[in-house]
């Protein structure tokens, strides 16, 4: 969708909103107080390095953005940025360097990586006490049995947006559409969790008839990766539609897993793309970082 019919919809309907920018930014200020505070009583700077290998386009804007937030709230930031063609073994070198360097408390290697690098070799290199993504193997069996750990940042982010809009999950229907290590079994894992208490149901491309589930929803969360999948047929009046989705309209423009200009109508509350859920999961890396470095949960 273009820019400025993204932007006269959600003036339309401002009130279902769920602004991710502004989450965030509340959010970010308060990392950037509390990192100013621990500098000047603990001087102890958060660290975060940032992997990017190879030079696919998505993920370098993912990567800039991770450091410029880095910078703003005044965190010490390392990018490191390698060709395509670095070998594994180079790759888990400078893991091992970065678990035992004093200024990094927390180690992101941005996915996916080129098809010769195992992913989950890397993944399981990173120390458990850096593991900011919350990938590593430890992060996932302790959220997974409900113990403090590092939580990976978009479902995590999903759910401080969900509270922060004051959706409420518990003994709702949620409809998570999506099976990855990094959003849909994540977020299915933390919609049953105490606290957010919902009824979880997972879809993926091998589930027949997927609009029969989204139907029943009171909140969906599309993160399937197609281009404006969930239509407004397929969500019920007053539904909250959070859209994982980063891809590119047939116009070449930015747009999310929902048809966005159908659903909100519908929709009770909705997150945008751009400006909805991506914000939160770069935020919630600065929180997982900045834990890593205080002890301190700020969420
Ligand atoms: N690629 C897409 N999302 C993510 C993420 O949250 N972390 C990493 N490391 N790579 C990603």
């Amino acid at each position: 969708m273009q820019k400025e019919k993204l932007a006269a919809l959600k003036e339309q309907y401002s009130t279902k909103i769920i602004d991710g920018n502004i989450i965030s930014q509340n959010l970010r200020e308060k990392v950037r107080i509390h990192t100013e505070k621990l500098l000047q009583e603990q001087q102890i700077q958060p660290g975060l390095a940032v992997v990017l290998v190879g030079d696919d386009q998505a993920s370098a804007v993912y990567v800039r953005n991770k450091e410029k937030a880095s910078k703003e709230l005044g965190f010490y930031s390392e990018v490191h940025r390698l060709a395509t063609s670095t070998p594994e073994q180079e790759l888990l070198s400078l893991i091992q360097k970065l678990n035992q360097s004093p200024l990094i408390h927390g180690i992101l290697v941005q996915l996916p990586l080129p098809k010769h690098i195992e992913e989950k070799n890397i993944i399981n290199a990173i120390h458990p006490d850096k593991d900011v993504d919350g990938f590593h193997p430890i992060s996932v069996g302790n959220m997974v049995i409900g113990q403090t750990t590092f939580l990976p940042c978009t479902p995590a982010g999903i759910v401080a947006m969900l509270k922060e809009s004051q959706v409420v999950t518990t003994g709702r229907e949620a409809v998570v559409i999506g099976r990855s290590l990094i959003v849909g079994k994540p977020m299915a894992n933390l919609l049953i969790e105490k606290g957010s208490d919902a009824t979880v149901t997972v879809c993926h491309s091998r589930t027949q008839d997927i609009k029969s589930h989204t139907l029943r929803a009171d909140i969906v969360i599309a993160a399937i990766g197609k281009a404006n999948f969930i239509t407004a047929d397929m969500i019920r009046e007053g539904a909250t539609v959070i859209d994982v989705g980063m891809n590119r309209d047939t116009d070449g423009t930015l747009c999310g897993d929902v048809d966005f200009a159908n659903v909100v109508g519908k929709a009770g509350k909705i997150t945008p793309v751009p400006g909805g859920v991506g914000p939160m999961t770069i935020t919630m890396l600065m929180v997982n970082t900045f834990k890593s470095a205080s002890g301190i949960w700020l969420v």
